[in-house]
């Protein structure tokens, strides 16, 4: 009886997947094209329209759209803790309202920690996530992004999607 236990596991059928992804890593905004290190430096400078009282933590988030234009967001908190809105998540609605099915090129984000430091990357929140790949799917096309604070390394990641592996998604609600 228990050998057959065990002839039963070994003949299971079991399939291992692995996910991995590759994204760019320079030393400083100097090494970026023209555009990102515009794109950037927007980012870096929109943190001053965060609204943070209680974080103290400025998050600023620039878009370039498919049309071209560009579009911002900042985080938006609230004394009840919970309302509070990320840059990125602003930034997608206004994007949304402003030029509709619009695509997103790239959103370059970045923070300013004013009781601490502000030099390494950040990257967006796990619901900004889920925001960030609903917005790629309906436009059907990758969103770059730029991570940096303010100063020091940047992270160029091709396709916000990657950070969210086997996301849920509408798809899954047919
Ligand atoms: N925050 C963002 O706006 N974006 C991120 O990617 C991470 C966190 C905000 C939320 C909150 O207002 C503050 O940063 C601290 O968590």
């Amino acid at each position: 009886m228990q050998g057959g236990f065990f002839v039963l596991l070994k003949n299971r059928i079991m399939k291992k997947e692995q996910y991995s992804f590759e994204y760019e890593v320079f030393a400083s905004i100097e090494e970026l094209s023209e555009t990102d290190a515009w794109l950037l430096k927007e980012a870096r400078e929109v943190t001053d329209a965060a609204y943070a009282p209680y974080s103290n933590f400025n998050v600023g988030a620039v878009a370039k759209l498919a049309n071209g234009e560009i579009v911002a967001g900042t985080n938006q908190e609230n004394a009840s803790y919970p309302v509070g809105l990320c840059a990125e998540r602003v930034l997608l609605a206004s994007a949304s309202t402003l030029y509709p099915n619009v695509a997103i090129d790239t959103i370059a984000i970045s923070y300013n920690n004013t009781h601490g430091e502000s030099k390494h990357p950040i990257s967006p929140c796990g619901m900004c996530r889920q925001s960030l790949v609903e917005f790629e799917d309906r436009t059907k096309q990758p969103i770059r992004l730029i991570l940096s604070g303010l100063e020091g390394k940047v992270f160029v990641i091709r396709r916000a999607g990657s950070l969210l592996p086997l996301s849920f998604g509408s798809i899954d609600l047919k």
